[in-house]
């Protein structure tokens, strides 16, 4: 019987056809995060405020600590919690030693070069590292002193270290400084609270599980070390400030401990951490031993706001007034 030319050419399509559809199927579904449900051109970017550390800290109690967002069609992996960030960090570090570079995310975010350089500041490289520490510096200085003039009696409290380890010497030494226990654990409960640099950046290198989830090569990834740190999964009573939590405990801001990452952690972690600690640490005691501290016009602690300025490091958004009166 002749082949009927046509069946033959109309078979050989459908071979092509689906040997190609076996050769090129999608290898397996992907293990993807939970997402809140986007819209078009915007994705989720319609769900997150101007505190976006705040809006993102909502999501994750609604959907979990690991969120897959849409920045309009960026996906972007987000992680508030601390075991997923060490899995980033510490296990995956080589991995994720990539920080992203795309202006849509820096504006939005933060500052590619970390919050050394700030936006729109033109001034050279050098100077700009150093002005930017000083932000954040001035950012730790300015949280701690709200709580401590929120709290009176652990502004007593560590008015009295400061003033024992001193006993009426003017200038302090380091060996000084390493005394004042109670001032190291202010400065921890006050980065764990009021994380200056609310986000970490990771772009990943190579396709990789995470948590179970699966991340393709040059996904952003997200860690909000604000929301980490006041994750009840990581701390007791979190919304507390309770500097006593740091006593006689070994947990440090170092990167070794996941629920306290207010400089990052890994090979991206921040360069200047001894020096940020040694000028604050500096700045608190001397504030503490050569002043006393009151609200003005008799306000009570408890009257005095916590509002957030956003941006890449936070601030207050009100100035902080307070009278200082010295202490002979
Ligand atoms: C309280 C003060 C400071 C805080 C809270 C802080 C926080 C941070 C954070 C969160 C990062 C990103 C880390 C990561 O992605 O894992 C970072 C990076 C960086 N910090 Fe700081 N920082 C402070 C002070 C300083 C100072 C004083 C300097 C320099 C004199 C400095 C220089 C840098 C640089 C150069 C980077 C970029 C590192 C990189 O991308 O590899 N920081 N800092």
């Amino acid at each position: 019987m002749p082949l009927n030319p046509f069946l033959l050419l109309l078979s050989s399509f459908l071979i092509v056809y689906f040997v190609t559809k076996w050769r090129y199927r999608p290898c397996g579904k992907k293990t993807l995060p939970p997402s809140p449900p986007k819209v078009p051109i915007l994705g989720n970017l319609h769900q997150l405020s101007a505190l976006t550390h705040r809006s993102l800290q909502s999501l994750g109690r609604k959907y979990g600590p690991v969120l897959l967002l849409h920045f309009g069609n960026k996906p972007v992996f987000i992680v508030q919690s601390a075991g997923v960030a060490m899995e980033i960090m510490k296990t995956n570090d080589l991995m994720f030693a990539d920080k992203p570079t795309s202006r849509t995310t820096d504006k939005l975010f933060f500052d590619s070069k970390c919050h050394a350089p700030r936006p729109g500041l033109d001034v050279n490289t050098g100077d700009d590292i150093v002005a930017g520490g000083t932000d954040t510096a001035s950012a730790t200085l300015e949280w701690a002193m709200t709580e401590l003039l929120r709290h009176p009696a652990v502004l007593k409290k560590l008015q009295n270290e400061v003033r024992e380890v001193l006993e009426g010497k003017r200038d302090i030494t380091d060996s000084d400084l390493e005394k004042m226990h109670y001032l190291k654990a202010v400065i921890k409960e006050t980065l764990r609270y009021h994380v200056p640099v609310p986000f970490m950046a990771r772009v990943a290198r190579d396709n990789l599980k995470v948590s179970g989830y699966d991340i393709a090569s040059g996904t952003l990834v997200i860690i909000n070390a604000w929301a980490i740190g006041r994750d009840p999964a990581s701390w007791s009573e979190p919304e507390n400030f309770e500097p006593e939590r740091f006593l006689n405990t070994p947990v440090d801001f170092r990167g070794q401990d996941f629920g306290l990452i207010p400089f990052g952690s890994g090979r991206r972690g921040c360069p200047g951490i001894t020096f940020a600690m040694a000028s604050v640490e500096l700045v608190l005691a001397n504030l503490m031993q050569k002043f006393n501290w009151d609200l003005p016009d008799g306000r009570k602690g408890e009257e005095l706001d916590v509002m957030e300025h956003p941006g890449v490091t936070i601030h207050r958004k009100n100035p902080l007034f307070a009278i200082a009166t010295d202490h002979c």
